[in-house]
């Protein structure tokens, strides 16, 4: 019997070594140590032993049993380990596939111009502050020192909502809300950067455009501080070889009221097309506060005085990178917007 349990062993090692699958293996175990399986069957056998062999061959087949299963066990780990090294092999990725680059935007040059304006003042001292684009009849006209019926009304021919709201023509009515807010408490140094809507459109107009509002009120505020800072920023804006030049003109809520001029940025002077052979290029309106309008919004004019000046960011930003049609800004053709990157 001990030779036929020797014989068994060594026929389930040689089994077990032609074994190539978890599969075969488990069909191996149940051949040779499951219940209907060869070594149960000579356990069974055992009975017809006398008393003096069942503990012998027990022995035997107990040491047959141990060895297999830590055999087959052995041989299911290496299995699994092989398993997993083929599943890994195969489902390996490839890492030297080129990969898709993210497209990464950028900012509009109106943007780009508006935050150069802003960071410009600000380096001077100058808060920046925001009014509603929907604005009533007072801020957008009446408290500018604009009465009802004034004829300077017409050149800045408006989108109405009500006879009371329209859309605002331009960023001044800022000055006035942020006087008000103030409650007659100089000093005053902001600027009020936003959208204002008019109704023209041309190759220098656009219904819907940008404005930079600036307002300084405090004691003894003259005409040489409108200059100095104005000269300052438009030499930081366009270069220091730049020439300012202030020239009269009107606006209901400064007087005196002055145009401001640069040397052409495209000619240097000489005259050409763009500066229609005059040298120069309007850039920006400004003056000193009408007393009128300090007083309407709560500031005693013969206490204080101010400046204000307001500018046309589109018309800036033309100028800055030499653009010819204000109206490309807003058509959004990528082959313009991405010159600006
Ligand atoms: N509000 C004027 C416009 O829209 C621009 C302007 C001119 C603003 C003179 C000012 C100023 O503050 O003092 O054309």
């Amino acid at each position: 019997m001990i030779d036929k349990l020797q014989a068994l062993k060594q026929q389930a090692l040689l089994d077990l070594e032609a074994v190539s699958s978890l599969e075969e293996l488990k069909n191996l175990k149940v051949r040779y140590l499951g219940k209907k399986g060869s070594l149960t069957e000579i356990l069974r056998a055992m009975g017809a032993l006398s008393a003096e062999e069942r503990p012998k061959v027990g022995q035997v087949v107990n040491e047959i049993r141990t060895e297999l299963e830590e055999k087959i066990d052995a041989c299911g780990g290496l299995l699994e380990e092989k398993t997993l090294a083929e599943k890994l092999a195969n489902e390996k990725v490839d890492i030297t596939l080129p990969g898709r680059s993210v497209k990464i935007g950028h900012l509009h040059p109106i943007t780009l111009t508006m935050r150069e304006i802003k960071k410009i003042f600000m380096r001077m001292g100058f808060a920046v502050c925001e009014g509603p684009e929907i604005e009533n009849d007072y801020y957008n006209f009446e408290a500018l020192n604009l009465p009802k019926d004034h004829p300077a009304r017409d050149m800045q021919d408006s989108f109405y909502i009500t006879e009371e709201f329209l859309l605002r023509t331009h960023t001044s009515p800022v000055q006035a809300r942020t006087m008000q807010s103030l409650e007659g408490n100089a000093p005053i140094r902001m600027i009020a950067p936003g959208k204002v809507y008019r109704r023209d459109y041309d190759a220098t107009h656009s219904p819907m455009f940008h404005q930079v509002e600036g307002l300084v009120v405090d004691k003894n505020i003259s005409m040489a501080d409108l200059k100095g800072t104005l000269e300052l920023f438009l030499r930081e804006m366009f270069g220091n070889s730049v020439k300012v030049r202030l020239r009269p003109s009107f606006f209901p809520f400064t007087e005196p009221s002055a145009e401001v001029d640069i040397s052409c940025v495209i000619c240097g002077g000489s005259g050409c097309r763009v500066c229609k052979n005059s040298g120069w290029l309007e850039i920006l309106g400004s003056g000193m506060v009408h007393p009128n309008v300090l007083a309407m919004s709560g500031f005693d004019p013969s206490e204080v005085s101010g400046f204000a000046f307001g500018m046309g960011v589109e018309r800036i930003a033309m100028l800055k990178y030499g653009i010819d049609d204000l109206r490309l800004f807003f058509e959004n053709d990528l082959r313009f917007i991405r010159q600006f990157k």
